[in-house]
């Protein structure tokens, strides 16, 4: 078989395109940014051990395995960040809240950030990227997330405090900027039942996946400086839920910012 029969086998098999191409640029040991190779190669002769290895990770695919813990990493912000199994792998809506958190601490000298489930260190690590004057502090209650967020920090020579709390409950001190992409998944949502491979704790929160989310916005303004911002990522449908609950506890200025579909996914206010 060739390039092309190969990327056609992987469509066949059941992938979308551009997961044949990445997945089969991870087999060839090629960077995942190589597609052009892709193009310029079609008509070249692949191994058998080459077609046996990228028929290996389609399957892995197909029974759901996120991209991200295949080929082990996903690129966040502009920054390449490890990733497996002990977290979930960043998305691009969530650059978004990193926009509006980077927003809401333009104009102080040395804002202080809260980063609640940092999971692997993604919005922390973007948020300290791009204002190396600010003081992130990241937690997360799994120890093996921390770990691996350490490591991205380590990796990324970029100065991250991490801590294991339940939320806010072991976070002393006060903030300029809270932020959070929490889980927001219904227990019982029938999505779950394909996500097999990522960490439950990261996924679901409650009958209606916004007991993580009150939790937050209940204990967020005992950490927050007056005029300080509570940013939460949350469902496609639950802004109006997630505005309802800041402004009962007394937020101002709450409002929601669209994804990149154009749909409302996250929501914040002010003390
Ligand atoms: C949806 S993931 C988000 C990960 C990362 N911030 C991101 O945007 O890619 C939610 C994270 O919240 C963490 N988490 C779940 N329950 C928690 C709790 N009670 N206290 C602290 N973190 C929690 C999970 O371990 C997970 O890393």
């Amino acid at each position: 078989m060739n390039v092309a029969q190969c990327l056609t086998r992987g469509q066949v098999l059941g992938l979308p395109r551009l997961e044949a191409q990445i997945l089969f640029l991870h087999a060839m040991g090629r960077s995942l940014h190589d597609r052009a190779w892709l193009l310029a190669h079609d008509t070249d002769e692949v191994l058998p051990a080459q077609l046996e290895a990228f028929e290996a990770l389609a399957q892995r695919r197909l029974q759901h395995e996120p991209v991200a813990y295949i080929v082990g990493y996903k690129e966040f912000f502009g920054l390449r960040l490890t990733i497996d199994k002990r977290v979930l792998d960043p998305r691009p809506d969530t650059e978004v809240l990193v926009e509006w958190a980077l927003a809401c601490g333009e104009g102080l000298e040395r804002p202080r950030y809260l980063d609640l489930g940092t999971g692997s260190g993604a919005i922390a690590l973007a948020l300290k990227s791009q204002l190396p004057a600010a003081e992130v502090l990241a937690v997360d209650c799994s120890a093996d997330a921390l770990s691996l967020a350490a490591q991205n920090a380590h990796n990324l020579a970029l100065h991250v405090s991490f801590q294991q709390s339940h939320w806010l409950s072991q976070v002393q001190g006060k903030f300029n900027v809270l932020v959070s992409n929490p889980p927001y998944i219904e227990d019982h949502d029938p999505h779950l039942a394909e996500l097999t491979h990522e960490p439950l704790q990261a996924l679901a929160s409650g009958p209606d996946g916004l007991q993580d989310i009150r939790n937050i916005v209940q204990n967020g303004p005992n950490h927050l400086e007056v005029g300080g911002w509570l940013l939460i990522e949350h469902g496609w449908n639950q802004a109006a839920a997630v505005r309802a609950l800041l402004e009962k506890a007394g937020f101002k200025q709450v409002q929601s910012k669209f994804d990149l579909a154009g749909i409302e996914r996250c929501s914040g206010g002010q003390k």
